[in-house]
């Protein structure tokens, strides 16, 4: 398959990421974009953030006009049926939640819907294309897609060739990547985090340990490391910004199993902050770890 075939395209997934990726799949691709979720309830807040989205970053800064973004909208259509949404689809983008199970389980279900020559992606910031692969008829067809959060003003897409992905479907990623404005980088599904995300969670890892150990609070760390190596933002303010510490704890699992229990556990900062009911290191410093 060639760039130019994709027509009908479809998310799975209508959440943070799934719904920017549709988003601007139908701005910048202007393709026709199926977007699904599991109830009527989350693809309208998909709808939702879309249009909020559109609204304060493009129409009142005078970079889009109402009509152009109600083209952009009309271009998404809602689904809550995997089927329906990927039948005569030339490429589709999982961004579910990170579970290898239920990835692999939406795999071989698309396997079934989506037609032969469709690209199946997915969306995962950690996990192995491969093992997905796996769970279809077509490995070589299927790649990861990774985008960047907010993915409007992202540049970076990693482009995740697993072990059997063909280079036509390496090409054709790539190719839309940079249909939409991104800056493709090829590389393995075998590096945990693939490239930009293991780099980064190894600066990250150590701000959260130092605030574990009470070195400095998370604005010091986030000073001196934006100030150290002129860094746009902290690395602390950033995963609180970016948040899914719920969700890195659910797939603790799939982590240790990925990556070994040392690399792989959770941090006991994020454990017991989660256990909390806290979804920001900053506000859990504050009210929890400052305290004596
Ligand atoms: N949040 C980020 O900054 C970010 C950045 C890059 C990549 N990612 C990756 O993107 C994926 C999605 O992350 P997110 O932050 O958008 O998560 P999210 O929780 O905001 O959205 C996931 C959505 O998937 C839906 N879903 C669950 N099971 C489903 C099913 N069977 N069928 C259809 N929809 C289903 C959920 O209802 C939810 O709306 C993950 O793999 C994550 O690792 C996230």
């Amino acid at each position: 398959m060639k760039i130019q075939d994709i027509k009908k395209t479809t998310v799975i997934g209508a959440g943070a990421m799934g719904a920017q990726i549709a988003e601007v799949l139908s701005r910048m691709g202007g393709y026709e974009v199926w977007m699904v979720d599991i109830n009527d309830e989350l693809v309208r807040k998909g709808f939702q953030y879309i249009e909020d989205r559109l609204d304060r970053f493009f129409v009142s800064k005078g970079k889009l006009t109402p009509e152009e973004k109600k083209n952009i909208v009309n271009r998404i259509k809602g689904s809550t049926s995997i089927e329906e949404a990927s039948k005569g689809a030339d490429l589709v983008i999982e961004a579910v939640i990170e579970k290898m199970s239920l990835k692999k389980e939406i795999f071989k279900r698309l396997d079934g819907s989506a037609p032969s020559h469709a690209i199946l992606a997915s969306n995962t910031s950690y996990l192995n294309i491969s093992e997905m692969a796996s769970a279809t008829k077509r490995p070589e067809e299927v790649v990861g897609i990774h985008f960047f959060n907010p993915v409007a003003v992202m540049r970076l897409v990693e482009v995740v060739r697993g072990a059997r992905t063909s280079d036509e479907t390496i090409e054709v990623a790539c190719g839309l990547a940079k249909r939409l404005g991104k800056e493709p980088v090829v590389c393995k599904d075998t590096s945990y985090g693939f490239l930009a995300n293991r780099a980064y969670r190894a600066l990250t890892d150590e701000a959260i340990q130092m605030v574990w150990e009470r070195v400095a609070s998370p604005e010091e760390i986030d000073k001196a490391l934006k100030l150290g190596y002129n860094l746009p933002m902290g690395p602390l303010e950033l995963v609180d910004m970016v948040g899914g510490w719920a969700i890195r704890a659910s797939s603790e699992e799939d982590a240790i199993r990925e990556q070994g229990p040392e690399k792989g556990r959770l941090h006991p900062l994020v454990r017991a902050m989660v256990r909390a009911g806290y979804a920001k290191i900053y506000h859990y410093w504050k009210d929890v770890l400052s305290k004596p």
